[in-house]
């Protein structure tokens, strides 16, 4: 069973005259463990569908079926629900709490979620990414690299079956880049993760296992490589 899945997927923003259509029909399948990369000159939809497959934003019409199951069936309490337990985010802006240390940021959202910390697991993530020195720094206190580390430590600690990473290497300079990327594509290895990651960057893409192009809302080159 494919992990993730749309059927004619289409997003239209605004009413008419003034109407986007941000996705026209969009069928994607997306095998457990695949690293995909999304590409896509700006302004081509990448960000609707990567909003639309972690079920941050509704379809306006198709459907999106995350381990078989059909997003749009959920009542928003049960998306919430379903979405922090299975998609980890990773946005080019880190969006990390700056009041909490680095430990405290990564185990943020099993905490929200009323779980219990497996402490062996988060520690292992963050010996993974290089952070055991920080642990107990301030976001603020990190360099960008250092900070986007944290941010996927803080999407893996939920152990989501699927990543969603858009632009997670924008604001950050060419060496720092390939070793985010580095690290994301060891640790999908190590725990099992699908990742579905948006980049401008074609090199950066060149290290996924399939690159989907996007153009006008619509896949245009589904390249198997
Ligand atoms: N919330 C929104 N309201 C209206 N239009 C939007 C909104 N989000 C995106 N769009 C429009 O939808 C299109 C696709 O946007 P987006 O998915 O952000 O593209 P990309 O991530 O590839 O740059 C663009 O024309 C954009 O202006
Ligand atoms: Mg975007």
């Amino acid at each position: 069973m494919s992990v993730l899945k749309t059927e004619g997927l289409k997003k239209v923003y605004g009413k008419s005259p003034a109407q986007v259509k941000a996705l026209d029909g969009v069928d994607l399948e997306v095998e457990q463990g695949e690293f995909v990369a999304i590409v896509g000159t700006s302004g081509s939809g990448k960000s609707t569908l990567l909003h639309m497959l972690g079920g941050l934003d509704k379809p306006t019409e198709g459907s999106v079926l995350v381990e078989g199951k059909d997003l749009s069936a959920m009542t928003d309490e049960q998306l919430t629900i379903f979405r922090r337990r299975n998609v980890g985010f990773v946005f080019q802006n880190y969006n990390l709490v700056p009041i909490l240390n680095v430990y405290e940021n990564i185990v943020l959202p099993v905490e929200l979620d009323g779980g219990t910390v497996d402490k062996t697991f988060v520690e292992n993530i963050i010996e993974t990414l290089g952070l055991s020195e920080k642990k107990h720094q301030l976001p603020g206190h990190l360099s960008g690299g250092q900070q986007q580390r944290v941010a996927i430590a803080r999407a893996l600690a939920m152990k989501p079956s699927i990543l969603l990473a858009d632009e997670p290497t924008g604001n950050l300079d060419s060496k720092t880049s390939q070793e985010v990327l580095g690290i994301l594509k060891m640790t999908s290895t190590r725990f099992h993760q699908t990742i579905l990651m948006i980049t401008h960057n074609e090199l950066i893409a060149q290290l996924a296992d399939r690159v989907i192009r996007i153009e006008d809302g619509r896949i245009v080159l589904p390249e198997a490589r």
